[in-house]
């Protein structure tokens, strides 16, 4: 969602700029622009609706020179995708130039008072109010740029990431931020500014993440200053950037989805390294050695997330309950934030996040913090907010998940649940040293279970190509199998725009069965668990409607071979750990049934990677 990036330095900005927008893109947006000081006093302003290629082809006959410059890829809030409401936007002299990641809450307050002194509006978006505020600031106090963004900024209610440049000043660039991430890479004479890492990483590993309400103050050939809102400098927290840049590209895969399912038998075992220790059996997470008590004595478990992440806490809710017998909660953090909801200081809060700067997600961990509890927070990107904002956690060390739709962090993030829920049954006595040993020596099988389901490949893309037609699917597991169908629903919706419902097996017959006929898809995941039985039954239910039936069975399995249409085979493994097997056959199936379907896969219409705003 909305992507930022700046140069100032030596060479020249407008190809840095575009190649750091293309790295953003994963992010999710719907127009881009780019301003640039050329040297000659003429402050350039190009903005295309669409890709940033769009963008590329527009600027083709355009000056692009200039060493200082911002960038941007609009994720549209207030105002359609058009030229007009795309970042950068001119203050109302064209002095200054701003672009803006995040929601100002009070901008139709702002821009009605600024319209009363005059100030004339081009587009409908909040983002030129906060340029005019600060143009108004500027002149109206006879103030430098600085102090006109830290005064007007403080009139702001709501999240900001920005940058500005200003014409008049080609050795400058100002930025700040407030619930929306922005980050300063530090290099040789130059500076680069994005909103994370991965525009950053080819020309420098030595990055500054800004902090809510920190101005950085970022001019040619001078030490980066970092101010607050209430101007006491900071000494900037140099962070070394150990991601590679091969992470950030296909690696010969047509797409990064493609590419990062095939990744998850090694992402699991660098989510496992130096957590499980195999020789000895056993498993210890940093995060919690530090915090034995409160998980030893914790009344209750609040997991919070959204999306994928959700689906991810909903596996972690079994496990818990399961290996340690303390009640979970699972809530999506949007509901939770704004329910009143009752937390405990004794409760322990687990806030799921692949990339660590979900907006709702950061919101509930305030609310959660404030009522005394513990957060702990399962993040995947190194350095972004949550981590940053929780009292402890782990990471789920996947490297970069570019892809919108999440795979292979969404294994992780399980992984980190299972491996958490082990550690802490056996902590608190509530688990037999068998069972914590069987299941710790499976979860190490399980990448090596994974290579053998995606073997399968060939066979599912085969599969996907009798599925093109549906326009609607049903997915049913129950269990720990329930959460995967939830989530091999929304992967295929994301990706495909085939609508499709997650539901738990026993309650189709409570409504969705309505809905079956010879044209309905209905994947069932039917795994030899505890519900297999209960589960034929269901399949019985469907078969009697005519419903095309695409199972997921463990191998050898006669009884639902001989009622459904297609079978996936999978491996046998414990039920606590099916999950990370199960929904590998679906995300491949959503990804090829999408490429049949022409779809623009890493970037799903309308979504957005980093949801950044509410
Ligand atoms: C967006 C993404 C999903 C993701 C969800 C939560 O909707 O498209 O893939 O699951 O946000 O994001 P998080 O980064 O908090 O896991």
């Amino acid at each position: 969602m909305c992507g930022i990036v700046g140069y100032i330095g030596k060479q020249n900005a407008y190809p840095i700029l575009i190649k750091g927008l293309h790295r953003l893109e994963y992010r999710g947006y719907d127009s881009s622009g780019v301003a640039l000081l050329n040297g000659q006093n003429k402050l350039n302003v190009y903005k295309a609706k669409g890709r940033v290629s769009d963008l590329e082809e527009s600027c083709a006959t355009k000056d692009t020179l200039g060493t200082v410059g911002i960038a941007h890829t609009r994720w549209a809030t207030h105002g359609e995708p058009n030229n007009v409401n795309a970042h950068p936007h001119y203050s109302q002299s064209e002095n200054l130039a701003l672009i803006h990641n995040g929601i100002i809450e009070n901008y139709a307050v702002l821009k009605a008072g600024l319209i009363n002194e005059g100030y004339t509006f081009q587009s409908e978006t909040d983002t030129e109010v906060l340029i005019q505020l600060i143009e108004y600031v500027k002149v109206s106090n006879n103030v430098d740029l600085y102090t006109a963004v830290q005064l007007a900024l403080k009139q702001v209610i709501g999240a900001y990431a920005i940058a500005i440049i200003e014409n008049a000043n080609p050795d400058l660039i100002i930025a700040a931020r407030k619930s929306s991430p922005l980050a300063v890479g530090i290099g040789k004479d130059e500076f680069f500014l994005a909103s994370d890492a991965s525009p950053i990483i080819e020309y420098t590993n030595k990055v500054v993440y800004l902090e809510d309400e920190e101005i950085a103050i970022i001019q040619r050939d001078e030490p980066l200053k970092i101010v607050n809102l209430n101007n006491h400098e900071k000494t900037p927290q140099i962070t070394k950037l150990e991601m590679n840049l091969s992470a950030l590209e296909k690696g010969g895969y047509e797409h990064f989805m493609l590419k990062e399912i095939f990744e998850q038998p090694r992402t699991l075992r660098d989510c496992m390294r130096g957590r499980i220790n195999v020789e000895n059996n056993n498993v210890t997470l940093s995060g919690i050695i530090d915090h034995k008590a409160k998980f030893q004595n914790a009344r209750r478990i609040l997991i919070l997330a959204c999306g994928t992440s959700w689906h991810a806490g909903l596996i972690g809710e079994y496990l818990f309950e399961e290996f340690c017998r303390i009640p979970v909660e699972v809530e999506y953090s949007s509901e939770f934030r704004y329910r009143h909801p009752v937390i405990f200081p004794d409760d322990i809060v687990i806030a799921i996040s692949q990339s660590g700067e979900t907006a709702d997600t950061l919101a509930a961990i305030e609310l959660a913090k404030e009522a005394g509890a513990f957060v702990y927070g399962i993040c995947n990107v190194v350095g972004s907010s949550i981590p940053r904002n929780t009292h402890s956690g782990s990471y789920t060390h996947v490297g970069p998940e570019i892809g919108v739709a999440s795979t292979k962090a969404f294994t992780a993030q399980v992984t980190v649940l299972t491996m958490m829920a082990l550690n802490i049954a056996k902590e608190r006595g509530a688990i037999s040293q068998t069972r914590y040993e069987q299941t710790l020596s499976e979860l190490s099988n399980v990448p090596a279970k994974i290579k053998e389901i995606l073997e399968l490949n060939p066979l599912i893309e085969d599969l996907s190509k009798t599925f093109t037609y549906a326009h609607n699917f049903i997915y049913l597991g129950r269990g720990y199998s329930y959460p995967i169908a939830l989530e091999g629903a929304l992967k295929l919706k994301e990706i495909s725009y085939i609508h499709a419902e997650g539901y738990p097996a026993a309650e189709m017959k409570h409504g969705p069965i309505a809905l079956i006929d010879q044209e309905m898809p209905v994947v069932v995941i039917a795994t030899h668990d505890s519900t297999y039985e209960k589960t034929i039954s269901n399949i019985q239910e469907i078969k009697a409607r005519k419903g095309r039936i695409l199972a997921i069975v463990n191998k050898d399995d006669d009884k639902v071979r001989a009622m459904a249409d297609f079978i996936i085979e999978i491996p046998e493994t414990e039920e606590c750990l099916a999950p990370l097997l199960s929904v590998i056959p679906l995300q491949l199936l959503s990804y090829h049934i999408a490429v049949k379907k022409g779809r623009d896969v890493d970037m799903p219409r309308n979504l957005a990677k980093s949801v950044t705003v509410e």
